[in-house]
């Protein structure tokens, strides 16, 4: 069978009571939503980081960033969850407590119902005030004009997208939480990320130094892939299926 689980990693599945699920932009390629680092068609092998994902970049040029944004928020809001993000979602009910930290800022987990996700890069959708931080309702977006908007809170405020930029540090409870689940875990899966960027790619590992398993699913070895005790190689949406089969006993 493809993307066989073997026997000791099935039981040691069947029997977690605590799974971290770390996801990255693998996750969502299949929606429709590119990556970022993948040759040809990640976002950065079109563009410069430096120039759209920085507060130096907003600064510079806000309006360049805004309006890249919002290309990426209409792809966004176009894109529906896979059937790997339904098996997720469908692994809560086997899974006694599963917590998915996502590195993606496109809503696509909670769009497929699963209930527990930490966002540690943001919400691309949300916009916040580019001074204060405060969140900016869409209500106001619709009604104020400005490439980007003025903020509702500070004078020289003006709307930018809530994610996290190079440079920036996640939001603080994110981060806490996705921690102590990654203590907590019995297994780790990590989806469709590089395991390049920091602090995301460390909490596999600080699961498995607490004792976890950890399993991988991605098409190609990553910097984590040395660690894994378990390997699906192979796009999130197949694999996950699979593995939700094999945890049911249909596969
Ligand atoms: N299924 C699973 N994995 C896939 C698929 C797929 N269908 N397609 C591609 N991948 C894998 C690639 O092999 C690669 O390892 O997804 C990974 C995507 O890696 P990145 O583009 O580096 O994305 P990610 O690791 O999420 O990046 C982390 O970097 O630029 C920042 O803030 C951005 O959150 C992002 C962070």
């Amino acid at each position: 069978m493809e993307y066989e689980i073997d026997q000791t990693l099935l039981e040691r599945l069947r029997s977690a009571q605590h799974a971290l699920v770390l996801t990255g932009a693998g996750m969502s390629a299949e929606s429709g939503i590119p990556t970022f680092r993948d040759a040809q068609t990640g976002i950065w092998a079109r563009y410069r980081p430096e120039e759209l994902a920085t507060p130096e970049a907003f600064a510079a040029d806000p309006g360049r960033v805004w309006r890249w944004y919002e290309e990426r928020r209409e792809k966004v809001r176009q894109a529906r969850p896979h059937a790997g993000h339904e098996a997720l979602a469908a692994l809560e009910h086997l899974i006694p407590s599963l917590t998915i930290a996502t590195q993606n800022v496109d809503g696509l987990h909670q769009q497929a119902g699963s209930a527990r996700v930490i966002e540690l890069h943001g919400n691309i959708l949300r916009s916040k005030c580019s001074v204060t931080h405060r969140p900016i309702s869409s209500e106001w977006l619709k009604d104020v004009t400005g490439c980007p908007p003025p903020s509702p809170y500070n004078a020289k405020g003006l709307a930018r997208p809530d994610v996290v930029w190079f440079g920036e540090v996640l939001p603080q409870d994110a981060l806490d939480t996705a921690m102590a689940a990654a203590r907590n875990c019995d297994i780790c899966f990590s989806v469709g990320t590089t395991s390049l960027v920091q602090p995301a790619a460390s909490l596999p590992l600080l699961a498995k130094q607490h004792g976890a398993i950890l399993l991988e699913i991605n098409p190609v070895d990553t910097a984590l892939s040395a660690q894994a005790d378990g390997r699906l190689r192979g796009p999130a949406s197949s694999a996950l299926q699979a593995v939700l089969q094999q945890l049911r006993g249909t596969a």
